[in-house]
């Protein structure tokens, strides 16, 4: 079986940064509570010009750029997203994979929540062992786009982002992708999900679509069970020690979750990566907005273990394990 490894990254935010103190000015709130409770202080929001598909070509096109990869090259454009630009069809990957000219390629949307992303990875690693044309996997959400801005419970957590890797055969010895591992319980279905939806009701009344419903504490309480459960197996599946994973990328939701599933694993906090203080929760777009931003900074060396971990609506969790 051919290795599998990443060879580029890129993402992209939107220019407008909106800080806790401007959410307090039309809502209840404070940004005491917001940082205290969450570790968020700002988030990015898209401008009205500005949607899921035109913050993941940009994003893409930059993984292209780092990768050194063609887009006539490319050969399967996976967007993870649950805000895509069209109710049901078509895919919005198609116009990522129009809009940054990857002419041989085909396209599919994933609906994966803030789980979008690793879900994307794996599924991309083994259409790409068949295939073996590079792979873009793509993380995209307009969260503020579907969010109540009346409700302070969900609409201080999310901003908007996207990020992307290239995927690709590589001939080097040793397992450059590990695997993956993937969960669903739907039966938590309803903690965490989008009310309503565009579609006609049997009157053929057009039902608006909804926004985001969370039930803040139980969705807490998976959050941080699913972590240290997909971080153990994962390394246990791949006999990897704990102490020999570089970095740990967790789905980036909430500061106080990645805590305590840092005390649960004892391990230490700092092998988590944080950026949510800036950023807000992604959606599917926050690990690979990690990934690059990690690598901006020069924190990820050639050979690092990483593993990525992510959790949400579904409810569903699963994480990625590799080397950079
Ligand atoms: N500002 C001020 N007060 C607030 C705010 C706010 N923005 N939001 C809630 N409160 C109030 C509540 O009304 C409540 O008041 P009450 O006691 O008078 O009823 C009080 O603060 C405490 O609320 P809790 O819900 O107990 O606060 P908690 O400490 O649980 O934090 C939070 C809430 C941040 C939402 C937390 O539960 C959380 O992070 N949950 C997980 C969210 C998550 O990780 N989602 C990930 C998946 S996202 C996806 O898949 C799309």
């Amino acid at each position: 079986m051919k290795q599998v490894r990443i060879t580029g990254v890129g993402s992209y935010l939107p220019e407008r940064i909106v800080t806790n103190d401007e959410l307090s000015r039309t809502l209840d709130t404070s940004d005491e509570w917001i940082v205290s409770h969450t570790g968020i202080s700002t988030r990015h929001l898209a401008a009205p010009g500005e949607s899921t598909g035109s913050m993941a070509i940009a994003a893409a096109k930059r993984a292209m750029a780092d990768a050194g990869v063609k887009p006539e090259d490319i050969g399967i454009v996976v967007l993870a997203t649950s805000t895509p630009d069209h109710a049901d069809m078509p895919a919005t990957a198609c116009d990522v994979q129009h809009g940054i000219g990857a002419v041989n390629a085909g396209a599919f949307d994933l609906i994966g929540a803030c789980a979008g992303f690793v879900y994307g990875l794996e599924i991309a690693r083994g259409l790409l062992q068949g295939d073996g044309r590079p792979a873009l996997v793509i993380g995209s959400e307009r969260m503020s786009g579907i969010v109540d801005w009346t409700d302070r419970n969900t609409c201080i957590l999310f901003g908007d982002a996207a990020g992307a890797v290239v995927l690709e055969t590589c001939d080097a010895k040793g397992h450059q992708f590990y695997g993956s591992v993937l969960h669903s319980d739907g039966g938590g279905a309803d903690l965490l999900c989008r009310t309503g939806g565009a579609w006609r009701d049997p009157e053929g009344q057009m039902v608006r679509p909804g926004s985001v419903h969370m039930e803040g504490k139980p969705v807490f309480n998976f959050a941080v069970k699913a972590i240290p459960r997909i971080v153990t197996e994962l390394a246990e599946k791949h006999c990897i020690a704990l102490q020999d994973i570089n970095h740990i990328v967790a789905h980036q939701a909430n500061f106080r979750i990645i805590d305590a599933a840092a005390k649960r694993l004892e391990v230490p906090r700092e092998r988590f990566y944080l950026n949510l203080q800036n950023v807000a929760n992604t959606s599917s777009a926050s690990i690979p907005l990690a990934l690059d931003q990690m690598d901006e900074a020069g924190l990820l060396k050639e050979g690092d273990l990483i593993l990525t971990v992510a959790f949400g609506a579904g409810l569903l969790s699963g994480g990625n394990l590799f080397r950079w």
